[in-house]
């Protein structure tokens, strides 16, 4: 089908038309895809070059800003690569706050992409601490030949590259660390709700911790986590499972991985059938991207060339599901408007164009579509992250100094901005479910109830689970009432 025209230019009518995700609607079908943008301290805390990077996409009429991947455990957040973002504690939940504040000021709908780890692929800088991983044992090497484009140049020039090419060795996760990081991560999913995200993304693909329970290449249990293909979908499923029912009322989605294009590795087949165990189990979206991980990384960060396949390869996808499907890299606003209308995927992730031109949106909206500063897939960024630096791009001179410009700057609320954190107005649900008391001796020992014999009522808290819906959010003036003076 041919893109449609109006007034003598593109109108991306289907680029540009709103999509309904779960409980929340996006008023376009362009999101910024999550990627590590390294602005954080080194605590895991937002800076303000953070919030303006984040806030210049969602400006430049972004639909759905992505986080880059946000650490959720404690234990994950102890073995990365640089620096990402925390949200597993009640400390980091000023910065989240801000953060989906300043994206929600300028109009777009924000999601966090929330990691259970990094298992082989974290790192540590003490010589003698093993990565907790799926499986002992498994360290990853990068080779040239599977390296994104212009990073061997890079990396053969830097000690601190060639650092990044051989991981440390792991050590196996056990069952009761398996369900401690779950929980945990649950309740940071929850804790994102209260700062007012809009959506929750389950990190799963490029070979982080989820993955490496899913690939026959890197899980070698013998418990119920590993093994067949049956066990080694349950630490994901599950995880699934737990975050659907921490956090009602906002969308839930997954990204994985397409395939892992390596000998012996996941088949594509393989992972449309884990989405449709997703789907079942309540999952709002499906985000793919694709590769193995480290060890394949042309696929992670593809060339032109290589993203072309990304169309059809949603469109396997799409022919079993009913949710979304959103794939990256599709540069091309007249193709992927195309290829929207044809039905082969509902939302286009951009990473790196909109690194490149935060006012790409825009644009396409205000038939500027020849104005778009094209991203030439040079791959500076990320080098510039993985070289612990924030990112930088030879086209776009702000890239990385968004902090300078006073456009971005948050004002007072505005009134489309929610006031009560969207899944707060009929309380969220109380995270005791029984199985994490009875069967983890650890949490048995330190579980405290939110609700029954020996519990303090919590504002919140307010009776049984519900599903929230996606109602209009009421302002603090309806639920309160009007505040009067008093003398
Ligand atoms: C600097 C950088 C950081 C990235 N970090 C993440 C990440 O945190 N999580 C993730 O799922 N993908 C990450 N990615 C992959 C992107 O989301 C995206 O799939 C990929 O860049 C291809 O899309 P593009 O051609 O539009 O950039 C990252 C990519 C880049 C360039
Ligand atoms: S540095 Fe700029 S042009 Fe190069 S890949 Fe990144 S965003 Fe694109």
């Amino acid at each position: 089908m041919a893109t449609e025209k109006s007034h003598g230019h593109n109108s991306f009518k289907h680029l540009l038309s709103p999509i309904k995700i779960g409980p929340i609607e996006v008023k376009n079908r362009i999101a910024l895809a999550p990627m590590n943008e390294t602005m954080s301290d080194g605590h895991g805390q937002v800076t303000e070059q953070l919030l303006s990077y984040y806030a210049a996409r969602a400006k430049g009429g972004t639909g759905l800003v992505i986080t880059g991947a946000v650490m959720g455990t404690k234990l994950g957040s102890q073995f990365v690569w640089g620096r990402n973002m925390h949200c597993f504690n009640d400390g980091h939940g000023q910065g989240m706050t801000l953060l989906s504040d300043r994206i929600h000021y300028f109009g777009a709908k924000a999601c966090i992409q929330l990691s259970v780890g990094f298992g082989r692929q974290g790192h540590t800088y003490e010589e003698d601490v093993l990565v907790p991983a799926a499986s002992a044992n498994v360290p990853y090497e990068i080779t040239a030949d599977r390296m994104m484009k212009n990073m061997p140049k890079a990396m053969a020039g830097s000690e601190r590259g060639r650092q990044w090419l051989i991981g440390p060795m792991t050590r196996e996760l056990t069952i009761s660390e398996i369900h401690h990081e779950q929980k945990e991560f649950a309740n940071s999913a929850q804790l994102a709700v209260i700062c007012g995200f809009d959506a929750i993304e389950i990190h799963a693909p490029h070979g982080y911790l989820e993955h490496q329970f899913l690939s026959p290449l890197t899980n070698r249990r013998t418990d119920y986590y590993g093994g067949p293909w049956r066990n080694r979908k349950r630490f994901l499923n599950e995880v699934m499972e737990q975050v659907r029912y921490a956090c009602p009322g906002v969308a839930v989605g997954v990204r994985i991985s397409a395939e892992e294009h390596v000998e012996g590795g996941l088949t594509r087949e393989e992972m449309i059938d884990l989405a449709q165990d997703l789907e079942a189990r309540g999952a709002d979206y499906i985000s793919l991207s694709d590769g193995g991980g480290y060890e394949e990384l042309t696929h992670l960060i593809p060339t032109k060339e290589i993203a072309q396949h990304f169309p059809e390869t949603g469109a396997d996808f799409k022919a079993v599901l009913k949710i979304p499907v959103m794939i990256p890299s599709q540069h091309d606003a007249v193709k992927a408007d195309q290829d929207i209308a044809a039905g082969k995927f509902d939302v286009s992730a951009l990473g790196r164009q909109l690194l490149c031109d935060p006012e790409y949106a825009n644009k396409l909206a205000a038939g500027r579509q020849e104005d778009i500063d094209k991203c030439a897939r040079c791959n500076t960024c990320i080098l510039r992250a993985l070289a612990r630096t924030s990112m930088a791009c030879p086209n776009n001179p702000w890239l990385g100094r968004e902090y300078a410009d006073p456009s971005l700057m948050l004002g007072p609320f505005q009134k489309h901005e929610h006031l009560i954190p969207p899944g707060w107005e009929a309380g969220l649900p109380a995270l005791d479910r029984p199985w994490w008391h009875s069967e983890i001796p650890m949490a048995r020992q330190h579980f405290r109830p939110f609700r029954g014999p020996g519990a303090e009522p919590k504002l919140g808290m307010l009776g049984p689970t519900k599903n929230l819906g996606s109602g209009p959010t009421q302002s603090l003036t309806q639920v309160l009432g009007k505040c009067e003076e008093t003398d």
